[in-house]
């Protein structure tokens, strides 16, 4: 099987740190070129043997972190809650859940991470806090209460009819009477997450001051949670309906006046302007149609969210390179950075929704390729490395997210795609000493990370290898987007070029074998000595362009100038 050995791959790059800038030139910020790797605490690794993972766990594996290639991780929310919603119902947001830790155990994992160059972001939850937090619990109190107005409540249209016709995302009405004070409160997702009124400047007062909180313990940033429901329309008019019944058997209905609404942006540059003060990134969850739409949320001269994630990838129906094209094509006409994302913690795994069941681990490793090649910042969810697919629960009574509980069996089902990170082959995977909280497949006995980490050609070993070339690469890290061969119907094919150099990456999205072509003196790389960076395939040559691509292959060659590697990849600085 063709291998190239990581010493020749740096040696082929190039000489300068790949972070330092070019004499005059102002150095990037430092998430253009972060590798970030999502977390979900509950699942990556457990310390204490109850069965769900915490923060001392994470702690534990930041070598393993580290020695992939990460620079930033993202922990889903791990502050005191409830956990109706797995962490997304928030308590306090100034503290860490006991069942994650204490905050001395963060603070201990952001300076074991940033001693290995990791920077730590955090989920901030905007739009709804837990029914449980002592802000909401004072609000509902009474009618009178100082923090009545820092949610929405209302008065109902008479008995037993809600203030408008507005449906909670988890289904049911998005609006809760409460018996004792006679309104109505509303809640986009569960009714144990009633929505802040962020038209209270108090509300944003406290929530800027929470982000400095976290910023001045050394949080390098926050994916912020479901930025699109922040604000509704205060006249709260009636949102029309569509034909036919959602998975959770509530009418179909266009959220026009509780979703996207302008006035998110306002909050956008207040948040941007604090995180500003700490050099802090901002990652919005900011699910969109179009990449036009996602423009928006960079704001004007990029005075909004650096990293907006449009999940145009991960929305792709199927694996099919004119499909890929478009997307990308379309994130590289709104001419901003783009963020690229294949998973996460609401959506089936990649290579349950893209792969084909016999070619999996090629198919999971054309996925790398694609999002460690394309212009732009890649967020990996932990697990995708090893090429993890869902494992669904196959009975109601196993479902632990409420969500999946009620739109079973035809709803949304997300446990599948959170099961613990499978390490090796003991009955806990190496997650757990105890009965893990979520089940894991008898495949992870040979698909985990010791298994892996031994086999040359395995997924992990892709990754990493595809993260070191990443790293030292110049082309990759800042070079321009040119598709190429665009009506091939199963070939993705693009060079990425700058510094004087390019790198070509073909992806074979198909089963069979394909031929390929590519004019190296049309590109302008006319007597170009091309170098076989890395490929998946077993009979990929190591000089030259291929001529054919076995099925679900990638090729990623190097066109132009070659000089040896920065080893640290970080432009041997530690993080400031
Ligand atoms: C988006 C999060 O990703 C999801 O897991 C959560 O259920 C909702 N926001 C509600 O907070």
């Amino acid at each position: 099987m063709f291998r190239l050995c990581l010493a020749t791959l740096l040696l082929m790059l190039c000489t300068l740190p790949a972070l330092c800038a070019a004499p005059g030139e102002a150095a990037p910020p430092w998430w253009k070129h972060a590798i970030f790797y999502e977390i979900y605490p509950r699942s990556f690794q457990d310390s204490t043997g109850n069965g769900v993972g915490d923060l001392n766990g994470i702690l534990a594996r930041l070598d393993y972190l580290e020695d992939l290639g990460i620079d930033a991780i993202w922990l889903t929310p791990c502050f005191p809650s409830p956990q109706v919603d797995f962490g997304y119902d928030v308590s306090d947001y100034r503290a860490i859940d006991p069942g994650f830790g204490i905050l001395a155990d963060f603070d201990r994992l952001v300076a074991e991470a940033r001693r290995r160059g990791i920077r730590v972001i955090l989920d901030l939850v905007l739009n709804h806090t837990s029914d449980q937090h002592p802000w909401f619990r004072e609000s509902r109190a009474s009618r009178g209460s100082a923090r009545r107005d820092w949610y929405v409540w209302r008065d109902g249209k008479g008995p037993g009819r809600p203030p408008c016709n507005w449906l909670s995302l988890f289904g049911g009405p998005a609006w809760t009477l409460d018996p004792a004070t006679g309104q109505y409160y509303y809640h986009y997702f569960y009714r144990e997450q009633p929505d802040l009124n962020w038209r209270n400047p108090a509300v944003r007062e406290e929530m800027l001051d929470v982000t400095r909180w976290w910023y001045r313990r050394g949080v390098a940033g926050f994916r912020l949670d479901a930025v699109d429901t922040v604000f509704e329309d205060p006249r709260l008019p009636d949102n029309p309906l569509e034909p036919g019944l959602n998975p959770c058997g509530d009418p179909n209905m266009i959220n026009l006046h509780n979703y996207k609404q302008p006035e998110v942006h306002g909050l956008m540059r207040e948040l941007r302007k604090v995180a500003d003060q700490s050099g802090a990134v901002l990652i919005g969850e900011t699910y969109v149609e179009s990449a036009a739409e996602l423009k928006a949320y960079y704001g004007e001269g990029g005075n909004e969210l650096q990293l907006p994630t449009g999940h145009l990838l991960a929305m792709a129906d199927r694996l099919s390179a004119p499909e890929f094209r478009r997307r990308i094509a379309a994130m590289a006409a709104i001419g901003c950075w783009p963020v690229w994302v294949l998973n996460n913690h609401d959506l089936a795994r990649s290579v349950t929704r893209f792969g084909d069941g016999v070619h999996d681990d090629a198919i999971a490793k054309d996925l790398a390729a694609l999002l460690l090649t394309l212009r732009g910042t890649p967020i990996l969810y932990y697990g995708e490395e090893l090429g993890m697919a869902n494992h669904d629960p196959k009975r109601l009574e196993d479902v632990r997210d409420p969500v999946g509980r009620r739109g079973w069996p035809t709803g949304k089902l997300r446990d599948g795609a959170r099961t613990p990170m499978q390490w090796d082959a003991t009955p806990g995977a190496g997650f757990t000493r105890g009965k893990p909280w979520l089940p894991i497949p008898a495949g992870a006995a040979t698909r985990n990370v010791a298994v892996q980490a031994r086999e040359p050609d395995s997924v992990l070993s892709f990754y990493r290898r595809l993260l070191a070339l990443r790293r030292s690469s110049p082309a990759l890290l800042d070079g321009g987007y040119r598709e190429l061969n665009p009506e091939d119907p199963h070939v993705l094919a693009y060079l990425r070029e700058g510094q004087g150099q390019a790198v070509l990456v073909a992806l074979n999205l198909s089963p069979e074998p394909r031929a390929v072509a590519f004019d190296l003196p049309a590109l302008g790389w006319a007597g170009a000595r091309p170098q076989v960076l890395l490929g998946s395939g077993g009979r990929t040559p190591m000089a030259g362009l291929p001529a054919e691509l076995e099925p679900f292959s990638v090729v990623i060659v190097a066109l132009g100038r070659s000089r040896p590697a920065d080893p640290t990849g970080r432009g041997g600085k530690p993080l400031e």
